[in-house]
């Protein structure tokens, strides 16, 4: 229907006849003449209707209004003296219509597009509309050039596409499973993947050595803006393979990716310890671009005359006393941030927030009169603080001195506002644990597919795995490990998570049969397509990167799933909705 895209029509063609398609973006009427903004995918052209030129364009050029959609014939020309809009591609030349087709009218918007401050609500319920924006098309053209960078560079390093099942049984990565029930089969159900990790590892005991697949996952968990429950993943696996490898094969493929989306990254990323993440930076994924690293002070404080503090001292393994120094601190905080962080970090579980302020004459402050000179000055020296610096320290058992500090650390950058938003600093976070335990139950971190790196052990919690985060920009963006290839092994994980051997049997005797028969030394990773598309067009939410999202609640608002069923439907799955209990 048409001879250009808006995009493609510049001075070379003025003089000539064109055709353009689109929606109408804006229109001016100037008394006489009428000035059309159209649209298309990338690109506005403006169009003149000129009644001198042709009447009846100009008559159907009346009745136009915002997004009809248009069919425009007419000859290109050189907009007039200081008229030309250099934000535009097409800012120099304008369209004199000479045939004008009305192809379809449209509503007026229900609200402004490309107006991020409208509800939420409403521009999802149009989703379509929003996606017409220039912004939401730059969004899905990176997506796609990613998407398919991510496929070349896995097809050039000899990895092979392999769909796997949508609808199959249930794959613990820790979220509640979607399911489908089956006709079939009555009183049975099957669940949508949450990752393709079993059916991947069975493709290398199959024998394929390097898979990938851009697959969909499906979570039931609680929703945030990094979350949805249905995503998206660069599922990756080889055999024959360590750590070392499966990084390397990692790195490259995000450095192709970045790369062919217009990013320069580095090669290679920094490496860090779980346990150094925690002790730093209270957190498994730490923002790197920005320093506020938290320093151990519990042996100081063992000496200090507080009894709560010297109380939590005497125990360090189950507790930490962390302090954070904050450049310049003392001087830009005023009495009532102080307050307002302590309030902050209450939220977290913490019984207070204590702190010093370095002056001229050394560390001042409400805890100051409980440590000696020589442990003041300690602290000065430990946590290299200067003059105008505060220093705060959160005490307690450890895991919630880590959460609550970590958070407070990101609280303060985003406070002091020292996060750079043109930067990608990537991370490795490695050695992760393999279990942690939640009130008295093991749980696996990763997955239980995991690769211990011993099972000698006192506490379980201490037993490392070869396991690996790849994090950017304080988001997780992707995880992996090396797998449990043997069986007796992966039956004793089992056993360690306490899942006994019929349970073991009955959710994952495949796996465990699949292992007795050769399975290869394998592992691999996964990074989350929607996130790294987020973090590359720093979209605020993971719904804008995904063409129709669902809420936090889990619905799609365009066409209202979930809803109810036919009661026919029901009944030919076995199933009857039970009233919902009185609240
Ligand atoms: P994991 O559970 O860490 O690992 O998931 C890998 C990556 O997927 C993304 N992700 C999500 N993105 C959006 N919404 C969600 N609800 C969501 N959940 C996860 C994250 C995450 O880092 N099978 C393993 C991988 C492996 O071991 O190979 C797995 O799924 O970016």
């Amino acid at each position: 229907m048409r001879t250009h895209y808006c995009a493609q029509v510049n001075e070379t063609n003025i003089g000539e006849e064109v055709t353009v398609a689109g929606w109408v973006s804006s229109r001016r009427d100037h008394g006489g003449l009428i000035f059309i903004d159209l649209r298309d995918k990338d690109e506005v052209v403006q169009l003149v209707c000129d009644p001198a030129d042709n009447a009846e364009a100009h008559k159907l050029a009346e009745e136009v209004r915002d997004q009809f959609v248009l069919i425009a014939t007419g000859k290109v020309r050189a907009r007039g003296e200081g008229l030309e809009n250099p934000k535009l591609k097409t800012g120099k030349i304008e369209i004199v219509v000479d045939k004008l087709v009305i192809e379809n009218r449209s509503k007026p918007m229900p609200f402004d597009l490309g107006d991020n401050k409208v509800n939420e609500e409403i521009r999802l319920k149009h989703r379509y509309l929003e996606l017409r924006t220039q912004k939401s098309y730059d969004i899905f053209k990176l997506r796609s050039k990613a998407t398919i960078a991510a496929r070349n560079a896995l097809d050039e390093l000899g990895f092979l596409e392999v769909e796997t099942p949508i609808i199959t049984k249930s794959t613990p990565e820790g979220a509640r499973d979607y399911l489908v029930p089956s006709r079939v089969h009555h009183g049975e159900f099957y669940a949508l993947p949450q990752s393709p990790q079993l059916f991947k590892q069975l493709l290398m005991v199959g024998g394929f050595d390097r898979y990938f697949q851009i697959a969909k996952c499906f979570r039931d968990e609680d929703l945030r803006a990094d979350r949805q429950p249905e995503f998206t993943q660069i599922d990756v696996e080889m055999s024959f393979c360590d750590q070392e490898d499966v990084i390397r094969i990692a790195e490259k493929l995000l450095h192709d990716v970045f790369t062919a989306c217009g990013f320069d990254i580095p090669a290679t990323f920094k490496r860090m310890p779980h346990s150094e993440a925690m002790e730093k930076y209270g957190s498994d994924k730490p923002d790197m671009r920005y320093d506020l690293a938290m320093v151990d002070v519990i042996d100081i404080f063992e000496r200090c005359d507080n009894e709560i503090f010297s109380t939590i001292a005497k125990s360090p393994k189950k507790n930490r006393i962390k302090a954070l120094r904050v450049p310049k601190g003392d001087e830009i905080f005023s009495k009532r941030q102080m307050k307002g962080f302590e309030d902050y970090v209450r939220k977290f579980g913490a019984q207070g927030l204590g702190y010093f302020q370095m002056k001229e004459d050394g560390l001042k402050g409400p805890l100051a009169k409980f440590f000696s000179e020589e442990d003041l000055q300690a602290i000065v020296e430990r946590c290299e603080v200067e003059v105008g610096d505060a220093v705060f320290f959160g005490a307690g058992e450890k895991k919630l001195v880590w959460d609550y500090m970590g958070r407070f650390r990101i609280f303060l950058a985003e406070t002091m506002e020292i996060i750079p938003k043109d930067r990608f600093e990537f991370l490795w976070v490695v050695d992760f644990p393999m279990f942690e335990v939640e009130d008295g139950q093991v749980k696996a971190l990763h997955h239980p597919f995991t690769q211990p790196k011993s099972l000698d052990y006192e506490d379980i919690e201490e037993i490392e795995s070869i396991a690996y985060d790849i994090v950017l920009n304080g988001t997780e963006l992707g995880g992996g490990s090396i797998r449990i290839h043997k069986e007796d092994v992966q039956s004793e994980i089992f056993k360690l998570l306490g899942i006994g051997e019929e349970e073991a049997q009955d959710k994952f005797g495949f796996l465990l049969d699949a292992l007795k028969y050769g399975a290869p030394p394998h592992g691999g990773f996964a990074i989350g397509l929607d996130r790294l598309i987020m973090l590359m067009t720093g979209a605020s939410s993971i719904r804008d990167v995904i063409a129709f999202p669902k809420t936090q609640k889990a619905q799609c608002l365009l066409t209202q799933a979930p809803s109810e069923v036919d009661p026919e439907q029901l009944k030919e799955l076995h199933l009857r909705v039970r009233q919902q209990p009185a609240t």
